[in-house]
């Protein structure tokens, strides 16, 4: 192993020890009003690929994840547009904030068997509802059906690394079989700049890893937001094409078997 591999794996154990945020830092964030990645406008990365990748033609109504939503505007956007919006945010305050602000009445109930609220748009032309619970609680039986797309900006990105591989089971477990989703992922030297995190560490080939189980990974663009690193990193998973490779995979498997089959049938005549 070089010097360098050496160095990297030692501060990249360094970096995973201390790559954490749990609820509690992110409470502490939205009360003191350090949301530094909460913008007062629509992503314009959802305004220029919606229409190509997320926007299913024969649903308009099909429905949308955002996942650690906050109270991102993308919601207002995409329910606009005739989605059904779905969020999960594990703090409190931005979930009331997200409607009071944005004067949306709605309404608030227990989640049944699972520690949290639903809140829920009582504005019949905005389809919007907010999971306030932990990610991870929010699963396809409490829900009562699986998404079409999820819009991941700043949500992957916003989970300990410790917790990225089963961020993505998770989310695969989520959706539709003909779901699709575009997300937003973060890359720099980790040589040269081990930051704490959010938004944490994770670079294309950590994308594919952890998302190629699941589902294809397409990476759209890569691009740097500001003068210098973090490089942003833009990506589609096209959840149906890992079942159609999945599909190839088993087609070409049946295909070598009757080739060999036939070869041995040929042999012995
Ligand atoms: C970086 S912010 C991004 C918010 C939003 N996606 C946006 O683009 O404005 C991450 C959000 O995820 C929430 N969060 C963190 N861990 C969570 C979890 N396990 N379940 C649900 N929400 C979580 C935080 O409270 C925070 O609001």
């Amino acid at each position: 192993m070089s010097q360098n591999r050496q160095l990297q794996e030692l501060y990249y154990e360094d970096y995973m020890q201390k790559g954490r945020c749990r609820h509690q830092d992110w409470s502490q964030r939205w009360q003191n009003k350090i949301i530094g990645w909460h913008l007062s406008q629509v992503n314009p990365y959802l305004n220029e690929n919606y229409q190509v990748y997320l926007k299913n033609n024969d649903n308009p109504h099909s429905s949308i994840f955002v996942p650690l939503c906050g109270k991102s505007l993308d919601m207002i956007w995409l329910a606009q547009k005739g989605h059904q919006v779905v969020g999960v945010e594990v703090v409190e305050q931005p979930c009331h904030d997200f409607f009071k602000e944005n004067e949306i009445t709605y309404k608030v109930q227990d989640l049944q068997g699972v520690e949290g609220k639903i809140l829920t748009s009582q504005d019949p032309k905005i389809n919007i509802t907010i999971y306030n619970c932990d990610y991870f609680a929010l699963t396809s039986s409490l829900l009562g059906f699986r998404f079409d797309s999820v819009w991941d900006r700043a949500a992957f990105v916003a989970i300990s690394p410790d917790l990225h591989s089963n961020y993505a089971k998770h989310l695969a477990s989520l959706m539709a079989p003909s779901g699709r989703g575009l997300l937003i992922a973060v890359d720099y030297d980790i040589n040269e700049h081990i930051h704490p995190g959010p938004p944490f560490y994770t670079p294309d080939t950590l994308v594919h890893s952890i998302f190629s189980p699941f589902t294809s990974v397409q990476r759209l663009s890569s691009f740097l937001l500001t003068a210098s690193p973090p490089t942003t990193l833009f990506y589609t998973l096209p959840f149906t094409s890992k079942i159609l490779i999945e599909l190839e995979d088993v087609l070409r498997q049946m295909h070598e078997r009757y080739i060999a089959v036939s070869a041995a049938f040929l042999d012995m005549s």
